[in-house]
């Protein structure tokens, strides 16, 4: 009788079992595709929360070099030079110019990795090694969380790509035609005449 009984009932509660397990693991699946949702917007807004509260776009949007207001869509680099050599008559001073930071691939950093966004942030070395000015305070973003940091770079590349190619930034002596700005390179004293300081 028992002999007879498994046979009988493993081929039909079989498929039962089977079903129910795949219902588990789809149900589980699901939940675990929301949470990851949940969490990948929980990430997205974090990083746009940082980079308003860092003020990326304060020099990396058109408009606020100049003292405008955005003349470009946010965060598709300024055309405006950042002087980063002192003031010497009649030599050009070296500028910089920050860049399209929206996920453009050819002007932006559509093709950065996250890693090399974290690493321009805050060791001030570009992707091509080249070591970023002082202009972009990459030092003070040390002290960002890890966290933080990939939140940021994050929702940088999920900034919807703008096509806008921006100047290259130029040495001391080198010649360009675009218009520039000094920052915190300069300081006024009583009589209104410009002290420019060398960068250490
Ligand atoms: C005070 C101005 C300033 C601020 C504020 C600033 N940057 Fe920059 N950033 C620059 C400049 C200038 C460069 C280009 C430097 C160079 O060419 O060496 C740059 C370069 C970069 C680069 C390398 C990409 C490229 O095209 O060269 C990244 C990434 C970047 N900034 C991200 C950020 C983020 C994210 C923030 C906000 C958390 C930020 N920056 C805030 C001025 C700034």
């Amino acid at each position: 009788m028992i002999r007879n009984c498994v046979p009988a009932t493993l081929p039909a509660t079989l498929p039962a079992t089977l079903l129910a397990t795949v219902l588990v693991l789809c149900g589980c699946t699901n939940s675990v595709t929301r949470q990851d949702q949940t969490m990948a917007s929980a990430v997205h807004e974090r990083g746009e929360y940082m980079v308003n509260l860092l003020a990326c776009g304060r020099c990396h949007t058109e408009g606020y070099l100049r003292g405008n207001e955005a003349q470009a869509p946010a965060l598709a680099g300024s055309t405006v030079g950042i002087a980063f050599t002192p003031d010497r008559a009649g030599i050009q001073p070296g500028l910089a110019f920050a860049g399209n930071l929206t996920s453009d691939e050819e002007t932006g950093i559509g093709s950065w990795t996250e890693a090399e966004i974290v690493r321009a942030m805050t060791s001030g070395v570009g992707r091509n090694g080249h070591r970023r000015l002082p202009v972009m305070p990459w030092a003070n973003y040390t002290a960002l969380t890890q966290s933080d940091l990939i939140a940021i770079a994050r929702y940088l590349k999920r900034v919807p790509p703008v096509s806008r190619r921006i100047p290259e930034s130029t040495n001391e002596g080198e010649s360009s035609n675009q218009p520039y700005v000094r920052f915190g390179l300069y300081t006024f004293d009583p009589q209104g005449r410009v002290q420019t300081r060398e960068l250490p």
